[in-house]
């Protein structure tokens, strides 16, 4: 059976009726009003990935299980491969299925974890963000998430970490990505320094806002206006200081909700769909709801299945 999202438009009420099943089994994908998205999809990510019709989804935001860091109870899960190398491909397989559910302009933000390996680091991120970009997708920017409440750990012989990467990948050159819609306050230059000329002085040498040693200085009107003087703020940088998440129930690795504010923001317009093709408590979903944007969720563990609906419908 075809499943055409053609009309999906920013006229959809963003829930079902509550008294909709919004837990769909992967056997009865068929069934799936794609119009109405905010779904959750009960199956194995490129099981289900594979029933997705083409060129439906704007922006991806996951977080793959980390390669040997938990057990999520279910059988066929990611993560518990025999080698690094096994997990990777089944990766990129199943990323493949989500680069061709995604919209030519879609995004994907892909949050993934590294790991030691008889004290070696396995350099997982990079390895995966590479073999990404030898199947076709264009990496944009990582991102450091910088957790200020990271565990302590008892290692002495090297620094504790508290950092994980997000990567930013386009399926082509030319991608949807609103900058204004996540600009940070402005810091290197002085209060005084903010638009005080307004646009009237974008690109003009001389007339500078600026006091002292940047006077006059026309290249803070030129190419450097935007980072100086927008009045939105300065563009997004690419380490992001964001505590972890309190919610728990149950579920680990819970994505903190301001950690994919930005990623939703900036990835799509309201009224448009996003895909967390590893679902977990839902946090892609409770934000897509917050922000005015639609949602798929697929994971293979109808428990969290559950959990995640129950917090969406809770939020
Ligand atoms: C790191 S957690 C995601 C957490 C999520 N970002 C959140 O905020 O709650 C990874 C999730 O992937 C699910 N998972 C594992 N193997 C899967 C598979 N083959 N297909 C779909 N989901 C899978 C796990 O059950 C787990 O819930």
């Amino acid at each position: 059976m075809t499943i055409s999202l053609d009309s999906i438009t920013n006229n959809i009420p963003l829930l079902m009726g509550l008294d909709r099943n919004h837990i769909i089994d992967v056997k009865d994908i068929y069934t799936v009003d794609f119009n109405q998205a905010n779904c959750i999809l009960n199956g194995d990510a490129l099981e289900v990935l594979t029933k997705l019709p083409d060129s439906i989804v704007q922006t991806v935001v996951t977080s793959p299980p980390y390669y040997g860091q938990r057990d999520y109870s279910t059988e066929n899960q990611v993560g518990i491969e025999a080698t690094i190398d096994e997990y990777l491909n089944r990766l990129l397989d199943v990323f493949d299925q989500v680069k061709r559910v995604l919209k030519e302009d879609g995004t994907l933000w892909l949050n993934i974890g590294d790991k030691y390996i008889d004290g070696n680091l396995a350099g997982l991120p990079w390895r995966l963000a590479l073999s990404l970009k030898e199947r076709g997708w264009i990496l944009r920017s990582d991102i450091i998430w910088y957790k200020p409440n990271a565990m302590p750990s008892s290692v002495k012989n090297r620094p504790t970490t508290d950092h994980e990467y997000i990567f930013l990948f386009a399926k082509s050159s030319k991608y949807y990505y609103d900058a204004d819609s996540i600009r940070e306050p402005h810091v290197t230059f002085s209060e005084n320094s903010k638009m005080k000329g307004g646009k009237k002085h974008l690109g003009k040498s001389g007339g500078t806002p600026e006091q002292g040693k940047n006077s006059g200085n026309g290249n803070l009107h030129r190419g450097r206006w935007d980072q100086a003087f927008h009045p939105k703020g300065r563009n997004k940088r690419t380490v992001w200081e964001i505590p972890l998440s309190k919610f728990r129930e149950s579920h680990f690795a819970v994505f903190p909700e301001k950690l994919i504010e930005p990623c939703i923001l900036a990835g799509c317009p309201e009224g448009s769909l996003v895909l967390d093709p590893f679902f977990g408590s839902g946090t892609t979903g409770v934000v897509s709801l917050a922000k005015g944007r639609k949602f798929i969720g697929i994971e293979l563990n109808k428990d969290y299945c559950e959990m995640a609906m129950k917090r969406i419908f809770a939020t």
